[in-house]
């Protein structure tokens, strides 16, 4: 495994139930440091771009309109590999399949409302950092 960097989001669900400080100290207490934080709301452009994988599914303009209707939190986490140590804190995509102890296993239950995004892989998470924190 390698020192690696990943784009959290606390999605708008996560921010207005109160859950940011929740998720924060989830990552912190594995032991990933968190190297940039800001609270922002996306516009349609950013958000469109950022989820650009996903253009062609029935659900984009809901996923769209979903991460772009509130206030989210942006993070760079980083460490010992922490694209798939990220993945494995947040849970399944499907908070119902996501097993307890995740972030979505123990706090959502809807797909569309799961909490968190984290980079998929090496690819993603360069492509991801770069919309969010550009150098
Ligand atoms: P994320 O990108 O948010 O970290 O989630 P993920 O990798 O686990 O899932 P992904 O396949 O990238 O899907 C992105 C988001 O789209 C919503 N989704 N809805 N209705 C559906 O069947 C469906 N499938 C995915 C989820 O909110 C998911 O996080
Ligand atoms: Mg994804």
């Amino acid at each position: 495994m390698a020192h690696e960097s990943t784009l959290v989001l606390i999605k708008p669900d996560g921010v207005a139930r109160g859950l940011v400080g929740e998720v924060v100290g989830r990552i912190e207490r594995k032991g990933f440091r968190i190297e940039r934080m800001e609270l922002r709301t996306l516009d349609r452009a950013t958000a469109e771009q950022h989820y650009a994988e996903h253009t062609e599914r029935p659900f984009f303009g809901e996923l769209v309109d979903f991460i772009t209707s509130g206030p989210l939190v942006a993070m760079r986490v980083s460490g010992e590999g922490a694209i798939a140590g990220m993945r494995t804190l947040m849970g399944a995509t499907d908070p119902l399949a996501a097993a307890p102890g995740t972030i979505r296993g123990d706090l959502a239950t809807l797909i569309g409302e799961n909490i968190v995004h984290g980079s998929d892989g090496a690819d993603s998470a360069t492509r991801e950092l770069g919309i969010f924190f550009p150098a």
